[in-house]
């Protein structure tokens, strides 16, 4: 990225929007005091507007002018004494095609000499709420009614078409994360703990410098769909479930996930329940091409699933009723996949239907399609992950069976022996192309021959 795509970005904002827009950078953040902050990382709209990494600067963009402005810390010699030499602020504006450089100092009266309407996105820390405050005079519920969809929208329109940069970038991480993944197979045998696999996994993304997008999923209840403790055993006759991924330089996410034998070997139910979960995601992948609705796509990996649970004899009856009826959901709780990009969830500070739902699209209320972050019809340039699963949760199975729930379509009497089976999630990272589809990143291992060739090292 450079100073002429930042400006570009900054100018496709002035299309859609008048006034001025407001983009608070994040500030480091305690971890148990201001000293000891957690790892820093920027706000994913300063990033795409700027590229500014530095802490505590914020961004007053002119929708008429064009004369944006960066403000920030004052340069100066104790942060070199403690962070070693820095660019200074101007050269950071200077990268980002900014010639107004002012100081922090000065933006609280500066919001006060410049005209309505001031735009700004849903602040999602504390802080930053808090700083929105001092800066507005306003309290929080003031802040929290000011916030503009408007300007929502508009950055949703930019961010969810990615350029060839972006995409350069999302492969860069996936290039790491496949490393991980080939890693984690690699290693994985009984007697070893989950954290053994989590530490290998953040070891290699740290020896290239590079962060996670967001804490791994290393786990062998892989029925917990975001289960981010490593205690477990890996035992052999379970399965491991590792959803991890990296952040490229300029901070673009990955967002991958495999499932893989503990022993090196699937068993029958493993295999039988693993081939039904490949086929459901190979299919939607299929699927995906501009103008296609990711939610009739959710609903066909939703078919395939309820499908292979009939042929396991976990499920009955008619499959497309079973899926209108939301019966499927037992095994199938959550969305197909969602928006990918600077944010692993890209974009969902904005709102989740801002990002994945088109104006006027009905999210469902049902336990499982509403849980569907993208529903909406997809375009070229557009990233989606592509993640179906299926899932044994032991409280969820007793919930519905003793509520009697979707009688007609699941058999517990049947599913009693599979209760701790555990959970299974295959996912990729996917463009969509004006011809169709690609799936980003170098190739993981996904069918079963080459997972296990790829466990036996
Ligand atoms: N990687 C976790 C998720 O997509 O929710
Ligand atoms: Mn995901």
């Amino acid at each position: 990225m450079n100073r002429e795509s930042y400006t570009r970005r900054r100018n496709a904002l002035r299309e859609r929007l008048k006034g001025w827009v407001l983009l608070l950078g994040h500030d480091e953040a305690a971890r148990n005091y201001g000293g000891n902050p957690y790892p820093f990382r920027q706000n994913s709209h300063v990033l795409y507007y700027s590229g500014m990494t530095r802490p505590g600067v914020a961004l007053l963009l002119d929708m008429e002018s064009g004369r944006d402005r960066l403000y920030g810390p004052k340069d100066c010699v104790e942060d070199v004494v403690w962070h070693g030499a820095q660019p200074t602020l101007a050269e950071l504006a200077e990268g980002a095609g900014i010639e107004d450089v002012r100081s922090i100092t000065q933006l609280r009266s500066d919001l006060r000499d410049i005209g309505d309407p001031l735009h700004y996105p849903p602040p999602y820390r504390g802080e930053t709420c808090l700083r929105l405050m001092e800066l507005r005079d306003s309290s929080a519920d003031e802040i929290r009614r000011g916030v503009s969809k408007d300007l929502a929208l508009a950055i949703a329109a930019s961010r969810n078409q990615k350029d060839e940069a972006e995409i350069a970038q999302i492969e860069e991480a996936l290039g790491i994360t496949a490393a991980m993944h080939q890693a984690a197979m690699a290693m994985t045998r009984p007697g070893l703990l989950e954290s053994d696999v989590a530490a290998e996994i953040q070891r290699i993304a740290l020896s290239k410098s590079r962060a996670q997008s967001y804490t791994p999923i290393v786990t062998v209840h892989g029925e917990i769909l975001h289960n981010v403790t490593y205690e477990g055993e890996l035992e052999a006759g379970r399965l491991l479930l590792n959803d991890s991924g990296a952040e490229s330089v300029l901070g673009y996410a990955s967002d991958i996930t495999r499932t893989f034998p503990v022993s090196g070997t699937f068993n029958e139910r493993q295999r039988a329940v693993y081939e039904i979960v490949l086929r459901a995601q190979k299919e939607c992948i299929q699927r995906i091409a501009p103008g296609v609705r990711y939610r009739e796509v959710h609903l066909h990996a939703a078919r395939v699933i309820a499908e292979g649970m009939k042929d396991l004899g976990l499920m009955r009856g008619d499959v497309d009723d079973a899926v209108t009826e939301g019966a499927h959901a037992l095994f199938f709780p959550h969305g197909l996949g969602h928006m990918l990009g600077l944010d692993v969830h890209d974009m969902e500070d904005l709102g989740e239907d801002v990002v994945g739902y088109e104006p006027g699209q009905e999210r469902s209320e049902q336990f499982g399609l509403g849980y569907l972050r993208c529903a909406r019809s997809l375009e070229s340039g557009m990233v989606v992950t592509c993640e179906p699963g299926i899932y044994f949760i032991p409280a969820l199975i007793d919930q519905w069976e003793a509520e009697g729930r979707h009688r007609s379509f699941i058999d517990y009497e049947t599913l009693r022996s599979w209760r701790d089976f555990g959970g299974i999630r295959i996912e990729d990272d996917v463009l969509c192309t004006d011809e169709g589809h690609r799936i980003l990143g170098p190739s993981i291992p996904k069918e079963i021959a080459d997972i296990e060739a790829a466990m036996q090292g």
